[in-house]
């Protein structure tokens, strides 16, 4: 019995909702343990597809158990519009659902000041979901936030938004041009916590309960190691912890019960919203693998930025959330290009550099230095065994298991279920994931 966290190890987006998928028949509980809606996870297998933003994307598989962690900032307008998009697809929920009453409410004003503050920023803005991320975690920091729990006592939810709303609304005077939430949009939102009321549960009891017993948990993580809040290309990052140890605290449990890790990676590289991107590509290329990746966003529909693989930031990432294996998702999306570039090192001011820099302004400032391989230009979409790719695709993935010292366990050939290679090699053996 292993408990594996399912991390990104680039900017978000990389394809973890169908690798957690894929893995979830083999676990009992599926656990999300950051973020919030700003997250969009993709699971798509025979006709059937899913976006799912908060609810884990185990719900697909009809035998595990689905908890929310304490970590998570819930909107619970968008939760209770995932949980009937999925009822009215037939997918059974709420009997395997359980979210932690310590998760913070999105308010409609976090959500307010998120795009007020944007829209004020000009050309520093970040570029966030305007989902009210950022301003929840930092009302749980302040100490004014809204947590679920309330719900389980409909007058105490209502005094607790109404107080947290007028005190936004203060803050929302900074900005003359903000949409300041009306009496019913907030409404709508102590409404929808009171629907969740009845999923509430003791999550980190649960979870402790079923490590105990040997019933394996999946965590599933949302956005990408390099948009943690400390580790990430601060201030261009998200609000919470993204890296893999932090599942476990996150979640109120031990840090000896994470057992492996998998780190998601795009055989290229995307990130959305600004900050720096040393290999980004601005002309045929990234445009290339921005139509052929269909790399637009899950949750907001924004045009992805697109570049070539780094190995400084993916080994970077493979250090700070302790990469054990990686599912490399996306290798179709090279099958056309004559040439692939790896990012080795980086150049910056004169000096080649190794380590990923702390200062963003260093990262934004770094030359990539490339090896250039040969591309396969041959079909590898929907193959699904390994001896099976094009040689030199096979080459890529060696190449990409060296610059990073762990072992490529899974490779996505195409978006559905399917279309997946599983390398049966350790870790992954060890870890009794049934693949
Ligand atoms: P926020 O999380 O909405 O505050 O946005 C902060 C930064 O993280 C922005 O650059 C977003 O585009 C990025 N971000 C947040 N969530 C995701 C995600 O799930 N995938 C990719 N980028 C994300």
């Amino acid at each position: 019995m292993t408990n594996v966290v399912v991390v990104g190890g680039q900017w978000g987006d990389e394809g973890k909702g169908k690798v957690v998928d894929l893995l979830c028949p083999a676990f009992a509980d599926v656990v999300r343990f950051n973020g919030g809606n700003n997250a969009g996870h993709t699971v798509k297998f025979a006709d059937r597809h899913f976006a799912l933003h908060l609810i884990p994307s185990g719900i697909v598989q009809p035998g595990c158990r689905c908890l929310v962690g304490p970590g998570v900032v819930i909107d619970p307008v968008a939760f209770l519009e995932e949980l009937r998009m999925l009822e009215e697809q037939a997918v059974s929920v709420r009997p395997r659902l359980m979210i932690s009453p310590r998760a913070h409410l999105v308010l409609p004003g976090h959500r307010a000041i998120d795009v007020a503050r944007e829209a004020a920023s000009g050309k520093g803005k970040l570029g966030t979901t305007g989902r009210g991320i950022g301003p929840t975690y930092e009302a749980r920091a302040r100490r004014t936030g809204v947590r679920l729990g309330l719900a389980r006592s409909p007058k105490r939810l209502r005094e607790a938004v109404a107080a947290a709303s007028a005190d936004l609304e203060q803050a929302l005077a900074r900005y003359p041009a903000a949409a300041v939430p009306s009496p019913a949009e907030i409404d709508a939102a102590v409404e929808a916590a009171l629907a969740l009321a009845p999923l509430l549960g003791d999550v980190a009891g649960a979870l402790a309960d079923s490590d105990a017993a040997g019933r394996p948990i999946l965590f599933e993580g949302a956005q990408g190691t390099l948009l943690d809040i400390d580790h990430g290309t601060y201030p261009f990052v998200t609000s919470s912890g993204c890296l893999a140890g932090f599942a476990a605290p996150a979640c109120g449990l031990p840090a000896r019960v994470i057992g492996g890790v998998l780190g998601v990676f795009k055989a290229y590289v995307t990130r959305v919203g600004s900050g720096p991107f040393p290999t980004e590509l601005s002309g045929g290329t990234g445009e290339h693998l921005r139509r052929r990746g269909n790399e637009f966003g899950t949750t907001t529909g924004r045009p992805r930025r697109t570049g070539w693989f780094d190995a400084v930031a993916a080994r970077a990432a493979v250090r700070w959330s302790g990469i054990d294996a990686v599912a490399l998702t996306k290798l179709d999306v090279l099958d056309e290009l004559a040439e692939i570039r790896i990012a080795t090192a980086y150049e910056i001011a004169g000096r080649a550099v190794e380590g990923f820099p702390d200062d963003a302004d260093d990262v934004a400032g770094a030359a990539p230095v490339y090896e250039t391989l040969p591309g396969w230009q041959a079909d590898s979409a929907a193959v699904t065994a390994f001896d099976k790719l094009p040689e030199l695709a096979r080459r890529y993935v060696a190449r990409l298991e060296e610059l990073l010292g762990v072992p490529v366990v899974v490779v996505s050939t195409g978006p559905r279920r399917e279309e997946t290679i599983v390398r049966r090699v350790p870790p992954l053996t060890d870890w009794n994931t049934g693949l």
